[in-house]
């Protein structure tokens, strides 16, 4: 019982989560905090911990003893490349009259993000002298703080860095390596809580840039969505956020653009009223008459681009009349990319009746139901979602991109609609608009298993086997484990089980182990 207290006190305070499994580390930590901090009792301590004077120090020791600081200088080498290449020479424009560049690293640990961040900006603009940049690390955990303000580092930490950077920017003391003045005289350090509602720090920073990257992953739903409001706050208008590799705002806030550049995804502070920016979404192609392949014919490995093999399963089930609805039955609620569970909470209406058509694979009657829904659901995410896949199965492809434009311009980290728009893509011919696409779905829900599969065919297509091979192995993986509604609603018409065989397929041809 003091265990689960402590756990939701430190997701309370700090924003951390852990599951049942850390349950016996955490309380071996409460334990000796306990004793470090000559409590009697874990109700005193408990107590303790909820006054703000003592849990900012308390913080500390934890953060020392449950967060994880691994770091090192350039880490995921395409966000410093779209950093280089996009976001400093934009920023740089836009602040020219006033000279004044506001970077933060937050939870920075040991500084090797800040300092990398330093080094790419004096990399680009050697004559930085006339203005006037700051960059702030910030962290729990005063040890790791202690470090970076050292700016004294390992070869380790520099296991990503070239030896040109290695020599241009350090100096060697013994085994290690120290920051040039010049880069450590940009970068700043702050002890701080990210989960702090203090609104006015947040506001007063104005930051061009901010990474914060490889910490809201351990944090729970809830305070990962009110760090990353902080985050915003903390940003200047058209901003730019830097997250971690695996760590996406789905689910977490409307208040970002995606960007998708230098094969990495990053966010852009959206403006009040500001439209969703995407790529265009509308091409104007009139669908190619249903081709003649059928199911077999995707089984059978003929790599029959995607659409046509959908436009031909609707086709074939318009003309057969087949048994009941199959194993894989729909549950009421359709996709996990709802992007407001209010949404589906207060709505009058559900797509119950919709999925079920379209688990007997009636598409029109599917579209029909839909049809039939009252005012509201036309606007709604959901509903525009499953439209705009009926749309693909009739051939309607205009309106399909038509329709995820307007799920996007509601929630624009929708998985779903941006894997629909890659069908229609890869059917106008677009290949690398499919690609595109296919991947920021991944990106979104790396769960997803259709934008894999279909980004292991483009690239069977392209006579890319690594990626093919790769790409198709985790479809095969995912597959597996789908979520039954996703089946029905994105498969093509297909079934798991014929999904897994065209997968399993593919894989025997290209040489790889099923
Ligand atoms: C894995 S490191 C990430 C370092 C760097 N951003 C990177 O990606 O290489 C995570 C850091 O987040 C810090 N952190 C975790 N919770 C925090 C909180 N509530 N406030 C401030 N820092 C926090 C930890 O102390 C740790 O140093």
């Amino acid at each position: 019982l003091h265990v689960e207290r402590f756990r939701a006190l430190l997701a309370q305070r700090y924003g951390w989560q852990y599951d049942d499994s850390k349950l016996e580390q955490l309380e071996d930590v409460l334990r000796r905090r306990i004793e470090a901090t000559t409590q009697t009792s874990y109700e005193s301590y408990v107590e303790r911990l909820l006054s703000s004077s003592f849990s900012v120090a308390e913080g500390q020791a934890l953060a020392e003893r449950l967060t994880v600081p691994e770091t090192y200088f350039f880490r995921n080498d395409d966000h410093f490349r779209a950093l280089a290449a996009l976001v400093l020479p934009e920023r740089l424009r836009l602040r020219a009259s006033e000279k004044r560049l506001r970077i933060l690293s937050a939870g920075c640990a040991s500084g090797e993000e800040a300092y990398s961040i330093a080094i790419q900006l004096r990399e680009l603009m050697p004559e930085l002298s006339s203005w006037d940049v700051s960059i702030l690390g910030i962290d729990l955990n005063p040890v790791v703080l202690k470090k970076a303000r050292e700016a004294r580092y390992s070869t380790w930490s520099l296991r990503a860095t070239s030896d040109e950077r290695k020599h241009r920017w350090f100096h060697s003391e013994g085994s290690d390596f120290v920051v040039d003045p010049t880069v450590r005289q940009m970068v700043r350090f702050e002890e701080r809580n990210l989960v702090s509602d203090d609104a006015h720090f947040w506001r007063s920073l104005g930051c061009d840039v901010v990474f914060c990257r490889n910490v809201l992953m351990y944090f729970t739903a809830e305070r990962m969505a009110a760090v990353v409001h902080s985050l915003h706050d903390a940003l200047a208008p058209d901003g730019y956020l830097f997250l971690g590799h695996a760590e996406t705002l789905r689910n977490v806030s409307q208040e970002f653009h995606l960007c998708h550049t230098h094969e990495t995804f990053y966010y852009q502070r959206r403006g009040p009223g500001d439209d969703v920016r995407s790529l265009p979404l509308v091409v104007r192609t009139t669908p190619t008459a249903a081709a003649v392949a059928t199911t077999d014919a995707i089984e059978s490995g003929t790599s029959a681009p995607w659409f046509d093999a959908i436009h031909s399963a609707s086709a074939r089930i318009a003309s057969l009349t087949r048994g009941g609805p199959p194993t894989d039955a729909p549950r009421p609620m359709t996709t996990s990319d709802t992007p407001a569970q209010a949404t589906s909470t207060t709505r009058q209406w559900d797509l119950a009746a919709v999925l079920e058509a379209m688990a007997v694979e009636n598409f029109a009657g599917a579209l029909e139901q839909l049809r039939a829904l009252p005012d509201d659901a036309h606007q709604d995410p959901d509903a525009l979602l499953v439209r705009a896949v009926l749309l693909t199965h009739s051939g309607q492809l205009v309106d399909a991109e038509e329709m995820c434009a307007r799920v996007l311009a509601q929630d624009a980290l929708s998985a779903g609609a941006h894997y629909v728009l890659a069908l229609c893509r890869e059917h106008a011919g677009d290949i690398a608009g499919a690609r595109e696409r296919n991947q920021t779905a991944v990106y979104l829900d790396a769960s997803f298993a259709m934008p894999r599969l279909h980004l292991g065919l483009l690239a069977r297509r392209a006579g890319d086997v690594v990626t093919a091979l790769r790409e198709l192995g985790q479809a095969a993986i995912l597959l597996a484990r789908e979520d039954a509604s996703r089946v029905l609603l994105f498969g093509g018409g297909f079934s798991r089980e014929a999904l897994l065989r065209l997968c399993k397929q593919e894989l025997r041809a290209l040489g790889g182990e099923p």
